[in-house]
């Protein structure tokens, strides 16, 4: 059987077969394919289709290619630039310290700025200096620390300005309450106040403090003025405070997801998903035994995670169904927490209709017939309980062999200890996937909970070996990927 692949189509095409196709409950294939049966035997006109690719006699040599002897994939390669981590390199960001007792997760932040190739220059307010030394920041940032308005070595060319003006972004964390009411009134009575005032560039505020400072109507207008004035802030999160008993609204955000609201804000990477709707579902699931005891698995969530934040640096909307874990959550991307199996299916099923669902949680295939209310008590004499179970859902299977709504393209992952290939291809048939990406967790392999992957991606069309990446690199992998899918329909013929 011959298939033939249709590339280049202009997004206003793809955009209108896509729509067409979800309002069928068919894949792009299935519509274009149903489209040119219509064509054929004149059941609809030629009138009936957008203008754009169908309309350029042109663009129809260019675009439509003939294949042989495949049937409906590979697709080929994206032809956008690959997507990485690398917006931080060579960006120069200028962190400014203030007096908060946060101030020592700075040291964290800059260490995961400097591995992501950023370079730092710090300023450090009088205060600041009270938590964490000049010379710790100076030996991380590897560059000198600022702190004096009136240095004459640095003023003789009005370096507050300079400093303030060749930063891709000015970040301040901590941010205590004092400074962000100096700027929201346009003080600028030290180094730090004076370059936030002359500033042209992008700022972005972490603040910290304490609940009853965060809530005082003088912080909240203050707050408020610096929103309007265009400034960014992110947090603070709810939680204990340093200070002991003290608890409620105004931890700081974690340095994690201060770095991705900064590789957010730097991020000029083109956007190839904007328009697809992409679910994703990440970590284990639990299922209660009692009130206080549950099976479970050693999934940390890190990979269905990555692949979150990555679809929606690629410019997807995304809705992450999360398990258990202990990990941030992607910034930008809408987050549903479950703990079970059935929770888990049932915040999928909210989540559709979307074009792209992918299926990295490790669901518990079984979970015990019965959940006991009271907490089962050891019986002296008694052997153990015996544990009875029963089968959970099958997310990725449902979501797959759907005749309806079923999502463009459906992708599930493997998690095999022996025979990764056979079981992989096994699961792509009998689960209605298209792309089953299988890897190997036996504990020598250290994928559960660790920070790499070996993939193997298994479709129709043969399988792909992919080196061992870490999970942020697969999930950029992947991602490439589906703009390729995205980008070209291809129709057995
Ligand atoms: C132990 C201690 C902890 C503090 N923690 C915070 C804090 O987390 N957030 C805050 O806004 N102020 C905090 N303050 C108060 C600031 O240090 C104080 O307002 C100072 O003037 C801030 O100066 P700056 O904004 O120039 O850095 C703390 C003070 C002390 C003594």
């Amino acid at each position: 059987m011959a298939s033939i692949t249709i590339r280049k189509l202009d997004s206003k095409t793809k955009q209108w077969l896509r729509m067409r196709a979800a309002k069928n409950g068919h894949s792009m294939e299935e519509e274009a394919r149903l489209l040119f049966d219509q064509l054929q035997s004149n059941e609809i006109s030629r009138q009936a289709l957008p203008a754009g690719n169908f309309d350029s006699p042109s663009n129809k040599a260019a675009g439509v290619k003939q294949k042989t002897n495949s049937k409906s994939t590979p697709k080929a390669p994206s032809k956008t630039a690959p997507f990485s981590s690398e917006v931080l390199a060579g960006k120069n960001i200028l962190l400014i310290i203030s007096g908060g007792i946060a101030a020592y997760k700075c040291l964290i932040l800059i260490r995961r700025l400097r591995e992501r190739g950023a370079r730092i220059k710090t300023v450090m307010t009088r205060a600041a200096e009270q938590f964490v030394t000049p010379m710790s920041v100076s030996a991380l940032t590897a560059e000198r620390v600022y702190s004096d308005l009136f240095d004459r070595d640095d003023e003789h060319d009005v370096g507050h300005i300079r400093l303030s003006r060749e930063a891709d972004l000015v970040l301040v964390v901590p941010a205590t309450a004092n400074l962000m009411a100096k700027m929201a009134h346009g003080l600028a009575d030290d180094l730090a106040s004076a370059i936030l005032l002359a500033t042209n560039e992008p700022v972005l505020l972490a603040p910290a403090m304490n609940p009853m400072m965060w809530q005082h109507p003088a912080t909240v207008r203050n707050m408020r003025t610096l929103a309007d004035d265009g400034i960014y802030s992110i947090g603070p999160g709810a939680g204990e405070m340093a200070e002991s008993g003290e608890a409620g609204t105004g931890r700081m955000a974690e340095p994690e997801e201060i770095l991705q609201a900064i590789e957010a804000m730097l991020d000029q990477r083109p956007k190839p998903l904007k328009g697809l709707s992409a679910v994703i579902t990440s970590g284990p699931t639990r299922e209660a035994i009692d009130p206080v005891r549950y099976l479970s698995n050693h999934s940390s969530g890190k990979q269905g995670h990555a692949i979150a934040l990555a679809l929606r640096e690629a410019g997807a909307d995304v809705t992450l169904v999360s398990g258990p874990v202990s990990i941030p959550n992607p910034l930008g991307v809408s987050v549903v927490r479950v703990e079970t199996a059935e929770e888990m299916k049932q915040a999928v099923d909210q989540a559709l209709p979307a074009d792209i669902a992918i299926f990295v949680a490790a669901v518990a295939d079984w979970r015990p017939a019965a959940n006991a209310d009271e907490k089962i008590k050891k019986a002296k004499g008694k052997s153990p309980p015996a544990l009875k179970l029963m089968e959970n859902p099958d997310i990725l299977k449902g979501i797959g062999n759907r005749t309806k709504s079923r999502p463009a393209l459906v992708v599930g992952f493997a998690a095999e200890t022996q025979d990764v290939i056979t079981h992989g291809k096994t699961k792509l048939e009998k689960k209605g996937a298209d792309w089953i990406l299988a890897n190997d967790v036996s504990p020598e392999a250290g994928v559960m909970g660790g920070d790499f992957n070996t993939i193997r991606l298994i479709s129709e069309s043969g399988v792909e070996d992919w080196p061992k990446l870490n999970k942020q690199q697969v999930a950029y992998r992947l991602v490439d990927k589906i703009v390729g899918f995205f980008d070209e329909v291809v129709i057995e013929v």
